[in-house]
């Protein structure tokens, strides 16, 4: 097929296919304790519903798909939890990389990873090298992500990339000065990711909770009410309905 176009019409899908989507993966919690199982097993099937969005996104051509596995903020929770979440993540890195060679996926991982066991580190290293040459979907999977301290970590790397060229502080200031929204872009984790189109948060919560704060300026906003396990194909295809049926206008006047 030759367009995303034709693609989208193939699968019944909507007609204008974003290029990226981002997704609040939420709701684990409480579709396991509705179902009065283990938590661990709400984010078992929460990685079951990523490969299945991620498979469809990937044919309707979707180019960038970011997920939200865990934010700075989640280390609040018990440790026998995270103790858990962490397992789940060495399970999938270890597992699933095969899956994404074979579906031509490109893994990327965003966040702080050197707060992860060493290990982990190694496991997203190998993974992301693996799969870089990969010309299908982009799979970006936010760990220890926080909108806040992506903005502050870009700052410092922006500061520490001008004094390595410069030295002086004038001339840093005289940099800071003509800093544009594109040239600071380039130093947030999502550098050479275009920003969202579209955002989804799943569960029924109606926040952001720290997600790409810069990078959703323009972003149309859906919220479903499925629990992120019970997430499947048509609700994204749903999603990108809604998306169809907004106005994006950036600032600019409306125009009938
Ligand atoms: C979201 O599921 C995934 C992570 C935070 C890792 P939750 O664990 O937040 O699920 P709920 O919100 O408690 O239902
Ligand atoms: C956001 O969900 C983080 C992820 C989905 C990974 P949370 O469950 O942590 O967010 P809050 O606490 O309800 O805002
Ligand atoms: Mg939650």
């Amino acid at each position: 097929m030759s367009n995303q176009k034709e693609m989208a019409q193939a699968s019944n899908g909507p007609a204008i296919i974003p290029a990226h989507i981002a997704i609040i993966m939420d709701g684990n919690g409480r579709w396991a304790k509705g179902k009065g199982v283990p938590l661990i097993l709400g984010h078992k099937e929460g990685a079951a519903a990523l490969k299945r969005v991620t498979h469809h996104a990937g044919i309707l051509g979707v180019k960038y798909l970011t997920v939200y596995a865990f934010s700075s903020e989640n280390w609040r929770r018990p440790q026998d939890w995270i103790d858990d979440l962490m397992g789940l993540l060495r399970f999938y890195l270890k597992h699933e990389v095969k899956e994404l060679l074979n579906n031509n996926i490109r893994l990327r991982v965003i966040g702080d990873k050197s707060q992860f066991a060493p290990d982990i580190q190694n496991l997203i290293e190998k993974s992301e090298n693996l799969t870089e040459n990969n010309t299908g979907l982009t799979l970006v999977i936010a760990l220890n992500y926080g909108g806040r301290k992506d903005i502050l970590q870009a700052c410092r790397n922006f500061v520490n990339h001008l004094t390595d060229g410069y030295k002086t502080f004038s001339s840093l200031s005289e940099n800071m000065a003509t800093l544009n929204e594109e040239e600071f872009s380039s130093f947030l984790y999502t550098k050479d990711i275009p920003d969202p189109d579209l955002m989804i948060r799943s569960s029924g919560e109606y926040r952001i909770s720290n997600f790409l704060l810069w990078q959703i300026a323009y972003s149309e906003l859906v919220f479903s009410h499925k629990l992120w396990p019970d997430f499947n194909e048509a609700d994204l295809d749903d999603a990108i309905g809604m998306y169809n049926s907004r106005d994006r206008r950036f600032g600019a006047v409306f125009a009938d």
